[in-house]
């Protein structure tokens, strides 16, 4: 029997799912239940009806699916995959921030540890921070840990005034312009589709500026062929899969989460069968934790749409 299909006959016997981020390498998406960006998977760990989640992505997705569904059985294909950015600011950073400003709403995006989240007034993903900022009551806003997205958001929030972290992905930090200019000159046709996360320089030359599904969704309605990628190498996947006539580049240091590419399908076949790398959150916290993110829920969920992906972006 191949590894796919020791994985599926597992997967009926445990009562399990697999939850997959874009980022993860090419062969788990293909195993994967759900694909999809931090927003979807985190609104789909809600509600399934399988006992045993196997979350495909590193250590912030699979604690926040353990936090919303406490009663389930979260495992990581691998439990050394962590995201960087998640631990780039500190319990001591907010408390100060709330001595310092009245009226003060501590946003914290989805990528940030449990500790974090739970000293947090909400939770933001890349697709709906606009909206959910925008729908906050307080004037000052806190935004933690990703000074990129922070910057991106605050563009479109005037109202707002915001106090900015230095946090930042290490793989979207790295996204270079004069990169993303050589694959412009070569493609000339070519529209810019990108990560908040990267820097404010490469958000300023893009035609299109979203979380990941968001990209996805644009270049599979967009009339034009070809497109300059920046974002984790991961979603060329998808792209492909959905758009086998249209053509994606990537800037030539290509950019590589190392540690989503740490998920494999043996690993995945390792946890279901042998039950390792279960998640576990103190209940204490669980409950200080749960508050933000199902604020965030309810917020994204309130309105007419969900995503705060813009075009056009100059
Ligand atoms: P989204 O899934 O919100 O697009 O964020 C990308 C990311 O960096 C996940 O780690
Ligand atoms: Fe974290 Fe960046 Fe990797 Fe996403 S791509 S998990 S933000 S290090």
């Amino acid at each position: 029997m191949s590894v796919t299909e020791e994985i599926l006959k597992l997967k009926k016997e445990k009562n399990a799912v697999i939850l997959a981020h874009y980022y993860v390498r090419p062969e788990v998406q293909a195993i994967a239940d759900y694909i999809g960006d931090s927003f979807y998977l985190s609104k789909v760990a809600v509600g399934l009806k399988e006992q045993v989640i196997v979350f495909c992505g590193v250590s912030f997705m699979g604690e926040s699916a353990k936090i919303l569904n406490p009663q389930k059985t979260v495992l990581m294909p691998d439990a050394s995959a962590d995201c960087a950015m998640a631990h780039m600011a500190t319990a001591e950073q907010i408390q100060k921030m709330r001595d310092t400003y009245e009226d003060l709403a501590v946003v914290c995006y989805i990528n940030s540890t449990a500790e974090l989240k739970m000293y947090s007034d909400v939770c933001v993903t890349s697709a709906n921070a606009v909206k959910i900022v925008k729908a906050l009551p307080n004037k000052n806003i806190f935004f933690i840990p990703d000074k990129n997205l922070a910057h991106f958001v605050a563009q479109s929030c005037p109202e707002k005034h915001f106090i900015y972290n230095d946090g930042y992905c290490p793989v979207h930090e790295k996204m270079l312009t004069e990169e993303i200019c050589a694959l412009r000159k070569e493609h000339p046709q070519a529209q810019v589709l990108t990560h908040p996360e990267c820097p404010r320089e490469v958000l300023e030359m893009s035609d299109y500026i979203g979380s990941t599904s968001g990209i996805i969704g644009c270049a599979a309605k967009s009339s034009c062929k070809e497109f300059i990628i920046c974002t984790e190498n991961g979603v060329r996947y998808e792209l492909e899969k959905q758009n086998p006539q249209k053509k994606f580049y990537f800037t030539v240091t290509e950019p590589v989460c190392a540690d989503m590419k740490l998920i494999t399908p043996e690993k995945i076949y390792h946890v279901l069968q042998s039950g390792e790398n279960e998640v576990h959150i103190d209940e204490k916290m669980r409950e200080k934790c749960i508050r933000p993110l199902e604020r965030m829920l309810e917020l994204a969920e309130a309105g007419v749409s969900a995503d705060n992906d813009k075009r056009g972006q100059a």
